[in-house]
């Protein structure tokens, strides 16, 4: 079966670092652009770290697009992003500044490029605020026809939120961007805190890795590390949660994911419940289904397959 070729937008974000090294320690994904947005640092930043994940990779060859540095319509919420992922966004890693260079095409366009130029054959995965995917299906209104599936890090349907009470990072910071998306037509996977929280990478694991004497293990020790001490301050436990990482299961391992089909939407209404993302469960609205989405999830297997592509990877690295 030849492998699912992937453009991955996205805002890292240290667990969004640790799915480029999961997509590329995967046989199963060719992964062949990555398009940046704004999210849990600037993007500055988040380009930045894309560029140079990619460099610490040898996998400079991968483009990278550079996207919308607001939402759509509210402020920015960075210092939360920050407080996690560090103030570069790498946590305690210390890439060198990478020598590549984004395309000259802005992460819209180049979205929209691309799917349009091979429609149906290519799968977009949105591990940050979906600011890029909304206006790319509003500046081109084929691509939500073109895109063969999209599968989003994003959400808290039956679980509480992360940035709010009640809703999740991701959709919080651009929910306008998510309503767009949710309601466009795109084929979507969604994988919310329902089962992200349920895949924690714990500091023994990370140990474990790190006896493999690699670069690549050092780098995934401390890039968690900001990432581990705010989840044992603030959430008590030591460990972090997989949310980014998990979208790449919908690929590797779907066997390891509870998917239901319901129609979800977002709340844009400005209150104290807005970016909250909410399904249909009782079918109510009389809306058809618009996404599959994740409700439970085989966590710890999960992390066992990660940390072994991990090794995987350290080893071809060493
Ligand atoms: O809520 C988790 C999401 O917010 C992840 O994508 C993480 O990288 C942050 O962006
Ligand atoms: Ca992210």
């Amino acid at each position: 079966m030849p492998p699912t070729r992937i453009i991955l937008d996205t805002d890292p974000g240290a667990d969004d670092a640790l799915t480029i090294l999961l997509m590329l320690a995967s046989p199963e994904i060719k992964l062949e652009a990555i398009t940046t947005t704004h999210g849990n640092v600037t993007i500055d930043k988040t380009t930045r770290n894309a560029l140079a994940v990619l460099e610490f990779l040898n996998a400079s060859r991968i483009p990278v697009a550079k996207g919308c540095s607001l939402p759509l319509v509210k402020p920015p919420h960075q210092a939360k992003g920050e407080a996690v992922h560090g103030s570069s966004g790498m946590g305690r890693t210390n890439l060198p500044e990478p020598t590549s260079k984004v395309v000259d095409t802005h992460a819209v366009d180049y979205l929209i490029e691309r799917f349009l130029a091979e429609p149906n054959e290519l799968t977009l995965f949105a591990v940050g605020p979906l600011t890029n995917v909304a206006l790319a299906i509003r500046k081109e209104p084929r691509f939500a026809q073109v895109v063969k599936e999209l599968v989003i890090m994003g959400g808290a349907v039956r679980s509480g939120g992360n940035m709010s009470p009640l809703a999740e990072f991701n959709i919080y910071e651009d929910p306008h961007a998510a309503h767009i998306v949710f309601n466009s037509g795109i084929p979507i996977t969604l994988i919310p805190l329902d089962v992200t929280y349920k895949c924690l990478l714990t500091s023994a694991d990370v140990d474990r890795l790190n006896k493999i004497d690699s670069p690549v293990a050092k780098f995934v020790r401390d890039v968690t590390a900001d990432y581990m001490a705010f989840y044992l301050k603030y959430e008590g436990f030591a460990g972090c949660a997989l949310h980014d990482p998990l979208t790449v299961a919908a690929i590797i391992a779907p066997e390891l994911l509870s998917l239901e089909e319901h129609y979800v939407d977002v709340d844009i209404s400005g209150g104290v419940s807005t970016g909250k993302t909410y399904a249909d469960f009782m079918k109510v609205a009389k809306k058809p289904a618009n996404m599959k989405v994740a409700l439970d999830v085989r966590g710890r297997e999960f992390v066992e397959l990660f940390i072994e592509r991990m090794e995987t990877l350290c080893r071809s690295r060493l």
